[in-house]
């Protein structure tokens, strides 16, 4: 294959850990489908597929296949396109725990090397549930299949660890085996173009960095709500909760990219220094004061889109008197020079009423108000809203005059929309991310110290939460926007929540 965009790029061999799993089928396979077609991929290439399950190679292929053609943004693949990626395809069945597992693949490695008569890049991609990551990452190491730091890498899928203590210890344990620049801690928000447009947004343009601060802004929402319910992740979800399952990572991303110094390049380092100041300067929440600053809730049934839907007790895995958060609301505040006292109200809720992930900066109001209290009676804050789906754009809300002989004001939108300005596909989030590792990359990944710092900014609120069995479980009916305390926990900053409703296209 002509590799035209594949320049950065050496012989790679994709190895996946997982290869039967739904993240594999849905996410990864379609994604690296999808780099082949637009030639990302360097022609000495190989997937390996691994997994505990006895199939076929052709086995294999068809179902990849068959979740390309339903997953890939490109659609249906066409058969020839299919055919030659196929070829770069391998299936091996094996136990994570069996040497031989390792072993056999190293000579897959090893003979794929001496056909391509150079040595490859070999990324190991961990898609396999949590509790596997540990004995895995041990077997890679003690196999010898690591012992090129230079040239191999291990993915690991969230969530990294289950609180402060074990994020850690898996730290620990993969420090032993890879140096940390060959570790890639995906949070597959950080590869969706709008989360990335944020650095874009605030640092390549000179009109906003001057006001993003205490002194011109007010507070920030950030909401991503979803109508989907814990579908069949219940045992995971078990163990995880909103707080564990978004927060500690796809908001507090979010909440980073915001908030973050200006970095002075784009060095993968130096990005992740100034998100890692964000996270350190999250002030502490007080064990005792956990009521002041989040509120949980769980999903009832209710209604969705028209039809009827079960409460979270009852779907598939879960416990019938559960005591899991599917929706989690926390103000923040950041003590630094740049936000002292402004506040950060994240919130993220399972079974809402949109699916929706929007940011919202609400901009102080202007000093003195010069017109006629007639003319200011619909008068609104200046917003700034950071739509990141479904809907994508960035939306200024500001005052105009309205025609008319009286001078009378209200809001008006200034709008900038993906759709609008541009017609070429837009890659998914494992594309951005996995051709990120292939180029070594790691700019969007998240380093041990933040995983860490997330965790322990949360800790306080996931101790008290599991040593405080909610009383008032569900507490919210499936189809809305989520408990009332949610809404309480602002109002007392004098503040509201935007309302979740259906995004303009
Ligand atoms: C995953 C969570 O990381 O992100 C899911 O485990 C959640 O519970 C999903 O539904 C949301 O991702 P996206 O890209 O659909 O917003």
């Amino acid at each position: 294959m002509e590799a035209t965009n594949a320049t950065k790029t050496c012989p790679t061999i994709i190895v996946i850990l997982g290869a039967t799993g739904d993240l594999t089928w849905r996410k990864l396979v379609p994604a690296i489908y999808n780099l082949y077609l637009d030639k990302w991929i360097p022609g000495n290439f190989a997937l390996i597929g691994i997994s505990r399950k006895k199939i076929s190679n052709p086995a294999f292929l068809t179902r990849l296949h068959e979740g390309v053609n339903k997953f890939s943004r490109r659609g249906k693949t066409k058969k020839t396109d299919w055919d030659n990626f196929a070829k770069y395809i391998s299936y091996q069945a094996g136990e994570f725990s069996n040497n031989s597992t390792y072993t056999k693949l190293e000579k897959g490695i090893k003979s794929l090397e001496k056909k391509w008569k150079v040595k490859a890049n070999v990324i190991f991609y961990l898609a396999v549930p949590p509790v596997a990551f540990e004995e895995i990452a041990c077997k890679i190491g003690t196999s010898g299949l690591a012992a090129d730091k230079s040239r191999s890498r291990i993915i690991i899928e969230k969530p990294f660890g289950h609180d402060l203590d074990s994020a850690k210890k898996l730290n620990t344990l993969l420090h032993g085996i890879f140096d940390e620049s060959q570790i890639y801690r995906i949070d597959h928000y950080l590869g969706k173009e709008t989360v990335q447009n944020i650095l874009a947004f605030r640092f390549a343009n000179a009109l906003f960095e001057p006001v993003w601060n205490r002194n011109y802004i007010d507070s920030v929402q950030i909401t991503v709500s979803e109508q989907l319910g814990v579908e069949n992740r219940g045992n995971y979800y078990e163990t995880a909760g909103a707080l564990r399952d978004m927060i500690q990572n796809h908001l507090f991303q979010l909440l980073c990219l915001i908030a973050m110094e200006p970095p002075v390049s784009f060095d993968a380092n130096e990005v992740r220094n100034k998100k890692v100041d964000v996270l350190n300067a999250l002030r502490k929440i007080h064990p005792n004061e956990v009521n002041e600053y989040a509120v949980r809730g769980q999903y009832g049934p209710g209604w969705i889109e028209g039809k009827k839907v079960i409460g979270y007790r009852k779907e598939p895995d879960v416990n019938k008197e559960s005591c899991k958060e599917t929706f989690a609301a926390i103000k923040l505040f950041i003590d630094n020079w740049r936000w002292q006292g402004i506040p950060f109200y994240l919130r993220t809720g399972k079974r809402m009423n949109e699916t929706i992930s929007i940011i919202t900066i609400k901009f102080k109001p202007v000093p003195h108000k010069s017109f006629p209290p007639e003319a200011i009676s619909n008068w609104q804050p200046n917003m700034l809203m950071l739509h990141i789906q479904p809907h994508m754009g960035i939306h200024l809300q500001f005052q105009a005059k309205r025609p008319g002989l009286q001078m009378m004001l209200n809001p008006v939108d200034m709008e900038f929309n993906y759709e609008d300005s541009y017609s070429s596909g837009m890659p998914e989030a494992y594309e951005t991310l996995l051709l990120d590792i292939i180029e070594g990359d790691s700019t969007l990944f998240m380093r041990a110290d933040q995983v860490e710092a997330a965790w322990e900014a949360l800790m306080p609120v996931i101790e008290n939460w599991e040593m405080n069995p909610p009383v008032n479980f569900p507490n919210y009916e499936s189809g809305t926007q989520g408990p009332e305390a949610a809404e309480a926990l602002i109002a007392k900053d004098g503040n509201s929540w935007i309302a979740i409703s259906p995004e303009k296209k």
